[in-house]
């Protein structure tokens, strides 16, 4: 009764069969499906079983040999042969040969499926990822996905904008997507970090020197305002800048003119303003040892980057993706954390943020011995998953715990628990014969 729909069929030229199911016998295939099991016909118009059957007189079959192809007991195919004119064609031997080819093919077509399988998947995650990635930024939380919009919004503009977050939350990234999805894109980006450089030399690698402006000046040297014109300058660490040296940099951000060291000849350029630090520059400012006018000419607009741990699935999602990138990186053969490195990685607390992550995840790739990374790869405790049950045990056990627990807030009175649990007394009776305990306790004792 069922329709037959073949998916695929070859013959033994090799030629796709459009209109297999014609040229099938459906009934002697309806026969395979049912039972999972070879059958072999010899002379089907004389076949008690499929004399009648319309598809065997209509295609005037005599041998047929077919099996089916299993894959754990599952049937994703078979092997139809099929003969209209030799009697007697196929033997048990025949059956024997089919058999033990249909077992290989069985094995290729799972494999097949399955790396279909793996591959539609692969593809859905790779989406899912690619809609969660802003360049070379990850996140799917609500903070991030807000912080992206407002990128997205500031970036067309010239606006000079501060990035503030803790240490390894992404600032640098932020900085140089802005320039990326600016009309600077093609231009320079330039960093310099203002925490990095001796406070003697700060001033002339931002403005650059002429010969002989001090000791070392062996020739006129540009500075960093000079190579980012036209492009993005972005300062690093901006919290560092000694004061005395803000009051310049205020001064050649607002008139768009620099001064080398050691010369008076100003130099126009055309620069966009990017700012970051990880302090408080309101606390700093307060204390003294920020110029507010200065925080106010870098702040006209902030994004702030949430630390990690207000990223809630974030840190799975960029570990992921951490994982993926590194592991092509230093091919790898690394595949991914394990349940208990997944767990970890969401519950550890990560002082260092992203890069930290980022530290552990290139070790532990590096130093891994399987192809699944662990906790201990991670320098992460692992234990953080409860043992697994089977389902039927960890039912059993929430069962066990359940009625222990409202047997307790009932002081052990079993007429209340089971009205409670809406169950027969005799249920809470047997569980507490079982958990061997006081079986001689009176009934209903405190009713
Ligand atoms: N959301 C993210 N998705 C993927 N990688 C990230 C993400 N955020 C940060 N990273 C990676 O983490 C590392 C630290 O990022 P970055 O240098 O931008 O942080 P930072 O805030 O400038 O840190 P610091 O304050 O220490 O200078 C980088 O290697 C970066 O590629
Ligand atoms: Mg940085």
């Amino acid at each position: 009764g069922e329709e037959l729909d073949v998916k695929v069929a070859r013959n033994l030229n090799r030629e796709n069969i459009a209109d297999a199911v014609t040229q099938l016998s459906d009934s002697i295939i309806a026969k395979v499906v049912r039972t999972r099991k070879p059958v072999i016909v010899s002379d089907a118009l004389r076949d008690d079983e499929f004399a009648s059957s319309k598809s065997v007189i209509h295609l005037k079959v005599s041998s047929v040999i077919c099996v089916p192809l299993l894959d754990r007991g599952r049937l994703i195919g078979l092997i139809y042969v099929g003969n209209d004119s030799i009697r007697d064609l196929f033997q048990q031997d025949t059956l024997r040969v089919l058999s033990i080819f249909a077992s290989q093919a069985s094995l290729i077509v799972a494999n097949a499926l399955l790396m279909n399988e793996l591959r539609i998947d692969n593809k859905r995650l790779h989406e899912r990822l690619e809609q969660y990635r802003f360049g070379e930024i990850v996140g799917t939380s609500p903070l991030m996905q807000a912080v992206f919009r407002k990128v997205e919004k500031i970036s067309a503009t010239d606006i000079s904008v501060l990035i503030t977050g803790e240490t390894g939350t992404g600032k640098e990234l932020i900085a140089r997507e802005v320039h990326n999805r600016s009309p600077r894109a093609g231009k320079p980006f330039i960093t310099i970090n203002c925490g990095a450089i001796p406070e003697n030399l700060l001033e002339s690698e931002l403005f650059g020197h002429v010969k002989g402006a001090f000791t070392g000046a062996v020739a006129n040297k540009q500075g960093k305002f000079q190579a980012a014109d036209t492009g993005t300058l972005f300062l690093d660490e901006i919290g560092e800048m000694p004061i005395e040296l803000q009051v310049k940099l205020l001064r050649a951000i607002q008139e768009k003119v620099v001064y080398r060291v050691g010369d008076t000849r100003p130099e126009t350029v055309d620069i966009r303003i990017l700012a970051a630090t990880n302090r408080e520059l309101e606390k700093e400012i307060a204390n003294g040892r920020f110029r507010e006018d200065l925080y106010y000419r870098l702040n006209v607009v902030q994004v702030e980057l949430p630390p990690l741990r207000l990223r809630g699935e974030d840190v799975l999602v960029i570990a992921r993706y951490l994982l993926s990138r590194y592991a092509r990186e230093y091919d790898a053969k690394v595949k991914g954390f394990s349940p208990n490195a997944a767990v970890a990685i969401r519950k550890h607390n990560w002082p260092g943020n992203i890069r930290e992550l980022e530290n552990r995840i290139k070790k532990a790739i590096v130093l891994c011995e399987s192809s699944v990374i662990g906790p201990d790869d991670l320098g992460l405790t692992g234990d953080v998953l409860p043992q697994i049950l089977t389902l039927a045990d960890a039912k059993d056990k929430f069962q066990r715990d359940y009625i222990n627990e409202v047997l307790a807030l009932n002081n052990g009175n079993r007429t209340k628990t089971a009205r409670d649990l809406g169950v027969d007394p005799r249920t809470v009776f047997r569980h507490l014969e079982k958990e061997g305990g006081e079986p001689g306790e009176a009934e209903g004792s405190s009713m």
